[in-house]
């Protein structure tokens, strides 16, 4: 029997990270050194307290159940609490909030509830490939809004044709950004709100990295625009701010329509996150603050030493505000991809071509602050050798 993927497997890209792969582990397999700063996962260990409290939750059989759909209203309460101090927002948390297992899984779902074939959706290039793969998944054809550096890296909303618009269903935004380490102010947002207000349109606000920003830096919420509520949800999760990637919890808040049409999707697909995370997910934002000066200090630090690094060999970067990425120009002779395989090959650094990210994302290269200082100065020391 030939079996042949369904259209909707077909229309994924092709995956463009597969040759850095197999360029890793040809070098691997020859004895190269590689410090890879090619993934945007934290190696800092999830906080002692968090462990604590999976822990003694796990031994409770109360939690060995099928958990409530929507989330345990303890944990919707403690993101609205969380929510009220952080960004002075109010939410309900019966309506307004839901627990999502990782923010990825609603971002990959959010479409399924409102995007029928043939609609558009408003996707940032580069931008995080969950966006592109869960419209095309929705049946939905994503129309790119490029993320230019001459506009700090926001989407120019008056480029978009306005068939286009009419016809949009849903707009992902995300800042602070993956890749580009931009941030966005209260302007844009509002922006963004008219516009979605005039047209219609959903925005599904990305706000993963909310809480990774240094020099005092703090990353508003879409929330808090007035408005937002009336066509806005935002993803968040637990998984950079308090060093739970693995842990797979995050959650959506905003408009009770838009957060119920995603639940109405994760009922029928899903049976909820494990109790005993979601009573972890509670200790974690009750107690948040603890760590964060910490955790930031530490990516400052690793920040700088790379900016550093970088300037000296001659390349471009601007030291970002929040992120734990940075996105490198490429010298102009070069593709993402070419250059990419060039540092790998000279000198052992891994990092992820910009095209990965979207077409929009050519002539860039990113790298993740995601290894400790120790391998940060080795890179320092081998970007001295640096051939361009
Ligand atoms: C922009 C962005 N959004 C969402 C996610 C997903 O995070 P999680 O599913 O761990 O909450 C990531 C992970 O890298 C990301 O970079």
């Amino acid at each position: 029997m030939k079996i042949q993927p369904a259209e909707r497997v077909r229309q994924i890209p092709p995956y463009l990270f597969a040759e850095i792969d197999r360029k890793k582990r040809e070098l691997r397999e020859r004895g190269m050194d590689l410090i890879d700063l090619g993934i945007g996962d934290p190696d800092i260990p999830t906080p002692r307290r968090i462990i604590a409290r999976l822990m003694e939750a796990a031994r409770d059989a109360e939690n060995h159940r099928y958990p409530a759909y929507e989330g345990m209203l303890d944990f919707r309460q403690a993101v609205a609490d969380w929510y009220k101090k952080r960004f002075q927002v109010s939410l309900d948390p019966r309506t307004e909030v839901l627990t999502l297992i990782g923010s990825k899984e609603g971002i990959a779902h959010i479409p399924l509830a409102f995007v029928d074939p043939g609609d558009y959706v408003l996707v940032p290039s580069p931008g995080y490939p969950v966006y592109r793969v869960s419209t095309i998944f929705a049946g939905g054809i994503p129309h790119f809004m490029d993320l230019k550096k001459e506009n700090q890296f926001l989407p120019d909303l008056s480029a978009i044709p306005p068939q286009v618009a009419e016809k949009a269903k849903l707009m992902f935004i995300n800042y602070p950004n993956n890749p580009t380490a931009a941030v966005a102010e209260r302007p844009f947002f509002e922006e963004v709100v008219a516009f979605a207000k005039r047209h219609g349109i959903i925005v599904c606000h990305d706000a993963a990295y909310s809480e990774i920003a240094f020099d005092g830096y703090r990353p508003m919420s879409l929330m808090e625009v007035d408005g937002a509520k009336d066509v806005g949800i935002e993803f968040h999760s637990l998984s950079k701010t308090f060093n739970m990637t693995g842990w797979r919890i995050g959650f959506a808040v905003g408009n009770p329509e838009i957060v119920g049409g995603l639940g109405r999707i994760k009922t029928n697909i899903d049976s909820g996150a494990f109790q005993a995370i979601q009573l972890a997910g509670i200790e974690a934002l009750n107690g948040y603050g603890t760590e964060t000066e910490e955790i930031i200090g530490i990516y400052t630090a690793r920040r700088n030493l790379l900016v550093k690094g970088l300037h000296a060999a001659g390349l471009e970067v601007e030291s970002p505000k929040a992120t734990f990425y940075l996105w490198v120009t490429v010298p102009n002779k070069y593709t993402s991809a070419e250059f990419a395989a060039l540092l790998m090959e000279q000198l052992g650094i891994v990092g992820t071509p910009g095209i990965g990210f979207g077409d929009a994302g050519e002539g860039y290269i990113r790298f993740a602050l995601t290894v400790g200082e120790d391998r940060l100065r080795e890179a320092e020391d081998r970007l001295k050798e640096l051939k361009i």
